[in-house]
């Protein structure tokens, strides 16, 4: 049985008040943080990726990945308002399939956030270099804005990508409440330039630019949509701040399924305005760019516009390394509390309320990857993880229907035995559309993980201790 251990949902309500985590977050600073966490790299950078691989039928990508992440959404809704507190999608599988299943989805999760966060660091590197340079005042040696696992023009070390990930984590440690007033304002930078951008670039779209609009036909489509995937990613992080949240029952799901909603409108628009307005064939320029929304603007004779919406990037994407990494620390810091990592990992800092050891272990892991490795690697890499975590809340949502229908749900999800089953089968379908190289690092990090979990956390439990 002790395989199967699993952590009854009252017990994890009642731990959570051991190490509390001070409630100060309301429904529209959920969103807020929601939408800071959703809007970055994926929109910013790897559209042109999505154009190069889909064409204008990356318009559809964007729609499959973003059903996918609403069906998930529900299922996230319903389990963050149940069971309000930190760990999201490790927490509630603990308490549905399993201490190992739990682990395994824990570390799963490392990937989406941790290695998320180093992609969006990355990221934002190119748009920072990309700047510098085009100032003219100094240019960026080459081997310092890139890590040596890049494919084409590899370099030593991504100093930039370093530098905002260590800024980010020291923001983390001195306080949640400041640094989401930081990312607020953040917030309001990338949606004004998103904004900006549709208003100047959609009246500019013509119909032929749409055509052909299926060029690598739908197999390019479902690639791009396992890639674009990412661009969506961060509403359920909005669940993993469930414990400092106040009346989580309404706001949870508020928070997670409006930042959600908000996005994908957004995104829509963004990539209608863009194929429109300048064409997105494979092998084209859009296709080819670092910055493409930069790119359309400038070749729509706003060169200044164009210059602005980098700013803006450069200012905005901090915003979502700064959400990744706290969600990373939140489910470290409850793995810590279930014994299955060191309790070290669970201490809050006397001054600032943050678990600040957890914080600067997390900013190191962030900071070594996003000096070393790729952003395309790492965000392919992040949305194995995601795709694992969500198709396990879907099944959690329909075994506790079953195991657990009397408990209070302050939000339910919509037709479960339809959308859950669809979730999940969703996620199954993206995931054997990312390339088999990122499917094998996935499994390879899988192997690592159940290696520390024998080897370590399943005697540590504490759980198992309880007998
Ligand atoms: N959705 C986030 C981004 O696109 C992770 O940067």
């Amino acid at each position: 049985m002790l395989f199967w251990r699993v952590k009854p949902l009252d017990q994890i309500l009642a731990n959570a008040e051991k190490k509390p985590l001070k409630r100060q977050l309301g429904a529209l600073q959920l969103t807020l943080l929601g939408i800071g966490a959703i809007i970055g790299t994926g929109i910013f950078v790897l559209t042109s990726i999505a154009a190069n691989v889909a064409g204008p039928g990356m318009m559809v990508s964007f729609i499959i990945a973003a059903v996918v992440c609403a069906l998930a959404a529900l299922a996230y809704a319903e389990l963050a308002s149940m069971v309000p507190v930190s760990g999201s999608a490790y927490t509630y599988s603990y308490a549905v399939l399993g201490e190992l299943v739990a682990w395994i989805v824990g570390w799963a999760l490392i990937l989406e956030y941790a290695v998320a966060a180093s992609a969006v660091a990355v990221g934002w590197s190119g748009y920072m270099v990309g700047l510098i340079n085009a100032s003219g005042w100094f240019t960026v040696p080459p081997e310092l804005a890139a890590g040596p696992f890049e494919d084409k023009n590899a370099g030593i070390i991504n100093l930039p990508a370093l530098f905002i990930a260590l800024v980010i984590t020291a923001l983390l440690v001195f306080g949640t409440s400041k640094s989401a007033k930081f990312n607020a304002i953040l917030v309001a930078i990338k949606v004004a330039a998103l904004t900006a951008f549709v208003a100047i670039a959609l009246p500019a779209a013509q119909a032929p630019n749409f055509e052909p609009f299926l060029p690598t036909g739908w197999n390019g489509v479902f690639m791009a949509a396992a890639t674009i995937f990412f661009a969506y990613v961060g509403f359920d992080a909005v669940s993993t701040a469930a414990e400092e949240t106040t009346n989580p029952q309404r706001n949870m799901p508020i928070g997670i399924i409006g930042s959600l909603a908000i996005c994908t409108i957004f995104y829509l628009l963004v990539a209608a305005a863009a194929i429109g307005s300048v064409g997105a064939q494979p092998g084209g320029e859009l296709a080819q760019s670092k910055e493409p929304l930069a790119y359309v603007l400038r070749e729509l004779g706003h060169p200044q516009l164009g210059n602005w919406i980098a700013i803006a990037a450069g200012l905005a994407l901090p915003s979502v390394i700064l959400m990744m990494i706290y969600g990373q620390t939140r489910i470290f810091f409850v793995m810590s509390r279930d014994g299955l990592l060191p309790e070290v990992f669970s201490k809050v800092h006397p001054k600032y309320h943050t678990p600040h050891v957890v914080t600067l272990c997390t900013g190191a892991f962030v900071s070594l990857f996003a000096a070393l490795f790729p952003v395309g690697k790492l965000a392919d890499i992040s949305n194995s993880g995601t795709l694992f975590a969500f198709f396990v809340v879907a099944a959690s949502v329909m075994v506790l229907r079953r195991t657990d229908p009397g408990r209070k749900r302050a939000f339910t999800t919509p037709l479960a035995f339809i959308v859950c089953p669809l979730a999940m089968a969703g996620c199954v379908f993206l995931f054997f559309n990312l390339s088999g190289y990122t499917e094998l690092m996935f499994l390879a990090w899988a192997v690592i993980g159940l290696l520390v979990y024998f080897g370590y956390s399943k005697k540590r439990s504490h759980l198992a201790k309880q007998g």
